[in-house]
């Protein structure tokens, strides 16, 4: 099935190809602060209060990174009886998750895994999959046909992106603020590692908008598509939900 909005890739970004995260690995933490003045720990606490409000034994938080989303939410539920996996494709990143869900290793199961082709997960076998700030830079059709195998029927998949103010001329405003921010600030904080902040710029100016994202989940198979905007738009958390068997 092929969609006539942006292109699936919206950031053009391949990990085989270049190995940006693995490069800025251990200073992700600190350009996302610095990227989002810090809001991105708003954002990530409310996709962790949507993942806690949500019934599940099993879930995957894909792309977990440094283990961002994992970590805020293990304090607003109770892990008996539950498995979680963070994954991610980047053995770096998933050094730093690992050492900061040091203290959960018993509830949190770390693995390697590609969004795009999760060959290890056995068709519906998960409750719920939660991906955050990552669908920009993968092919979302492929990494969302995924979801929807991995997924049990009538599980649950929450997304947080980059999405679209609403205001076109605060939009533009927006991106024009990111144009010139990024490239300084990333240049600064990965001592002149231009492709950082090149995909990240790429992938937010060429991202579907909310309503178009929530169109092409359905189109996929979803269900009860719904989306959230946060900080007037500039990200939406999605969920949906496989259809019950
Ligand atoms: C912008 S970071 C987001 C990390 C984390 N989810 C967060 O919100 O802070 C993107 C992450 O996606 C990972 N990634 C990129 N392509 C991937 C793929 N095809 N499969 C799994 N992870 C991927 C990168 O290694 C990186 O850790």
């Amino acid at each position: 099935m092929s969609f006539n909005t942006s292109p699936s890739n919206a950031a053009e970004y391949a990990w085989e190809k270049d190995d940006v995260f693995g490069r800025i690995a251990s200073r992700y933490d600190l350009l996302c602060d610095m990227f989002s003045c810090g809001i991105h720990r708003l954002w990530k606490r409310r996709v962790a209060q949507r993942i806690a409000s949500e019934p599940w034994n099993t879930l995957i938080d894909g792309a977990t990174g440094t283990g961002d989303i994992i970590l805020r939410l293990l304090p607003i539920l109770s892990a008996q009886g539950r498995t979680m996996i963070a994954a991610d494709i980047s053995p770096k990143m998933l050094a730093i998750a690992e050492r900061r869900l040091d203290r959960f290793a018993e509830t949190v199961k770390l693995c390697q895994l590609d969004a795009e082709n999760m060959s290890s997960i056995a068709d519906n076998s998960v409750d719920a999959y939660s991906l955050s700030l990552v669908l920009k830079i993968c092919d979302r059709q492929r990494v969302l046909r995924e979801a929807l195998r991995i997924l049990k029927p009538g599980g649950r998949l929450i997304v947080l992106e980059a999405s679209n103010i609403r205001i076109g001329l605060l939009h533009r405003a927006y991106l024009r603020y990111m144009s010139i921010c990024m490239p300084a600030l990333g240049w600064l904080a990965t001592g002149g590692d231009a492709s950082a902040y090149r995909y990240l710029l790429q992938g937010i100016r060429d991202f579907p908008t909310a309503e178009a994202l929530a169109t092409e989940m359905t189109q996929l198979g979803f269900t009860e598509v719904a989306f959230e905007r946060l900080s007037l738009g500039i990200v939406a958390i999605h969920s949906a939900r496989k259809p019950a068997a």
